[in-house]
């Protein structure tokens, strides 16, 4: 099936486009009031996530606002944890809360991997839905957390500043770790590779808390089982080559050893100059980012300036998908996120071969 705007997934190839594609993380989200009142209708936000339908619409709630170069599947990473039977509760205000952590090795024993079909049978179906209701319109996104991520999740309880309990049960208990890294890397290889059968036509690992580690602790129990990941999903479905993204919030540093683990793009926040990390990773991966998500909340001149200044950071020439360097905020109004994707529209053919 051949997608009419293919932008999004020529970029992330590297390959020639007349001008940056465009998408936001949590584009459907709340900064919308047609998703507060989807949500509303659920009642919350998993039963939004777990209702294939209200899934699929609010999946396609900012492609009729905005012209934008991708969906991306609603859902969330904690489906894993949740699928595992740790007990997911995702509150306002509160944040994501694992009722059943991890707390002794013994516990990493009784995991298993979800069967996508099975325990996660509601997000491949939102994934049908989305692409059936798409048609070859635009290309979709699929997505999972990182194993180092989810596991900062299952280890906490929830979100966290400092991540002592994570960080701790990694240094006092190395092998129960590993099992546990091992156990999620194959149950996010399993899960991405139904999401491809399914429909998606792009893969992005999000590696949020990465960032929180030591370079060598980084090594070690983020990114050998983000390559293992990468390693194991199909190149193509149906003759067409299905783009990998990773995404390591704080992972500036890194990018050279990021973008050498056999993913096509490599998602950066906004403290890296996009210039430079152009410069780190040559021609072996496409960019994707990297304006502040806070910039969405000055005036739209300003943004169009923001913008114009990462488009001629990058500078000429392929390989660059624009986004934010993290999620947008509940607090952005919505003409500010239309104006910063009419300011790509606007000012990035310049910077492609065909001017
Ligand atoms: O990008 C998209 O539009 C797709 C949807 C998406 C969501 N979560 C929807 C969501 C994606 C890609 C995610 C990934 C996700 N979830 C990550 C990695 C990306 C990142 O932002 O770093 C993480 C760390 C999570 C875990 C999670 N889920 C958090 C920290 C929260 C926010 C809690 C809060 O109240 O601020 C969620 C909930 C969540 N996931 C919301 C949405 C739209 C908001 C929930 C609501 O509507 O009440």
């Amino acid at each position: 099936m051949k997608i009419d705007n293919d932008c999004l997934l020529r970029a992330l190839l590297r390959q020639p486009v007349v001008r940056t594609p465009v998408w936001l993380m949590r584009q459907a989200g709340r900064y919308l009031p047609e998703y507060r009142a989807t949500r509303a209708r659920a009642g919350d936000f998993l039963t939004l996530c777990k209702t294939p339908e209200l899934a699929c619409e609010v999946t396609l709630q900012p492609l009729a606002r905005f012209p934008l170069d991708a969906a991306i599947l609603f859902s969330d990473i904690l489906t894993i944890p949740d699928a595992m039977g740790l007990g997911l509760s995702i509150d306002e205000g509160i944040g994501p809360r694992l009722a059943r952590p991890i707390v002794a090795p013994g516990d990493v024993d009784r995991l298993g991997v979800p069967d996508p079909e099975g325990e996660l049978r509601y997000v491949m179906d939102a994934v049908r839905a989305i692409r059936s209701a798409l048609g070859t319109r635009l290309p979709l996104i699929g997505f999972a957390g990182s194993p180092w991520t989810l596991a900062c999740y299952m280890l906490e309880g929830g979100g966290s500043r400092e991540f002592h309990r994570a960080k701790r049960f990694v240094y006092d208990e190395p092998r129960a770790a590993h099992r546990l890294l091992e156990v999620l890397a194959r149950a996010v290889g399993v899960y991405l590779r139904a999401q491809i059968a399914a429909g998606v036509d792009a893969v992005m690992v999000f590696d949020t808390w990465g960032g929180a580690l030591s370079a060598r602790a980084y090594r070690e129990f983020s990114l050998a089982y983000m390559e293992r990941i990468i390693a194991t999903l199909p190149r193509e479905r149906d003759g067409r080559r299905i783009p990998s993204i990773v995404f390591t919030k704080g992972g500036g540093p890194w990018l050279e050893a990021i973008a050498s683990i056999g993913c096509d793009a490599v998602g950066i926040d906004w403290t890296q100059a996009i210039d430079d990390a152009r410069r780190r990773v040559g021609s072996r991966v496409a960019l994707q980012g990297n304006l502040d998500p806070a910039v969405l909340l000055a005036a739209p001149a300003r943004i169009e300036t923001e913008v114009a200044a990462i488009l001629a950071d990058f500078g000429h020439g392929d390989g660059h998908v624009f986004n934010l360097g993290h999620g947008i905020t509940p607090q952005v109004d919505p003409s500010h996120a239309g104006a910063m994707i009419e300011a790509v529209h606007r000012l990035s053919p310049a910077y492609h071969r065909s001017h």
